[in-house]
């Protein structure tokens, strides 16, 4: 049955709904950083300054020049002789200032033979990840753990979601390479095992214990694996300790 009497409310009620169904749609597909609001703005290093807002503070345009568009030594490759046999190179806001405001970030991965860029996930920005050279294993998982694994070759492209825990593994005994590309200036990087084994100071074995459902001495056998620090050494912090400084 058609009303053709109160056309006026129909309308506005569909075009309000429009309107968020709008709004919804583009907001989920905001996924990178925020829109400049300027040409450029080539990010500072100067410690003086001790107020960042969303990034860096900008170098005065009348002193930028085409080479603070410029990062040089993409071509060379990162370190794999350590434990895991890979090397990310992050060229981000840190490495890179004229990145600052645009919403862009690579990264070069460089792979030893077998070698493993441990599972790890970057806080703020998608991954869209290029294989150069070699055959990598490589997948990631999802909120509901749910793995989404495969073979990648050479010419392979392949997208890592934001925020979600992933890896490559380097299945030639010849180096392997791969280059990255973030929608965020500062993606971040934040590696499973040192999130957990690596932390300064450590979490307290309570924690890791539980957690893990395993004792203490599997917990020191992780740690010394990823901690730089001296695992001997009893830092002496407990919940107790901890609870008497609160309260
Ligand atoms: C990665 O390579 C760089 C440059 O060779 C090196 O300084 C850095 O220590 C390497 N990182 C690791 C984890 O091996
Ligand atoms: C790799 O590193 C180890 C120790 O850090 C060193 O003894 C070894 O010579 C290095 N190998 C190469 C090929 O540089
Ligand atoms: C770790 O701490 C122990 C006890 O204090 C000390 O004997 C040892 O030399 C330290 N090891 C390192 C690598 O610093």
């Amino acid at each position: 049955m058609v009303n053709t009497k109160g056309g006026r409310l129909p309308k506005l009620v569909i075009s309000t709904f429009c309107m968020s169904a709008f709004a919804i749609l583009f907001y989920v597909s905001d996924a990178s950083d925020p829109t400049p609001l300027q040409d450029f703005c080539v990010g500072i290093n100067d410690p003086n300054y001790a107020v960042v807002v969303n990034g860096k503070l900008c170098k005065n345009p009348n002193d930028v020049t085409v080479n603070d568009f410029l990062y040089k030594g993409f071509n060379v490759p990162g370190d794999t002789n350590n434990t895991q046999g890979a090397n990310a190179t992050l060229v981000d806001i840190t490495r890179f200032p004229g990145v600052n405001t645009q919403g862009v970030a690579m990264a070069r991965v460089d792979f030893g033979p077998y070698g493993l860029n441990t599972p790890h996930l970057h806080p703020r920005g998608s991954e869209i990840f290029a294989v150069v050279e070699g055959t990598l294993y490589a997948g990631f998982v999802t909120t509901g753990y749910k793995l989404y694994d495969t073979i990648l070759k050479k010419g392979d492209v392949i997208v890592f979601p934001q925020g979600l825990i992933h890896f490559q593994l380097n299945l030639g005994k010849k180096d392997a390479l791969a280059y990255a590309s973030f929608g965020s200036q500062n993606p971040g990087r934040v590696n499973v095992a040192d999130g957990v084994f690596a932390t300064t100071p450590r979490i307290l074995d309570d924690v890791l214990t539980k957690g893990f459902q395993v004792d203490e001495i599997v917990i020191e056998q992780l740690r010394s694996q990823f901690s730089p620090e001296n695992i001997s050494v009893n830092t002496g912090r407990s919940i107790l300790k901890l609870l008497s400084q609160t309260f």
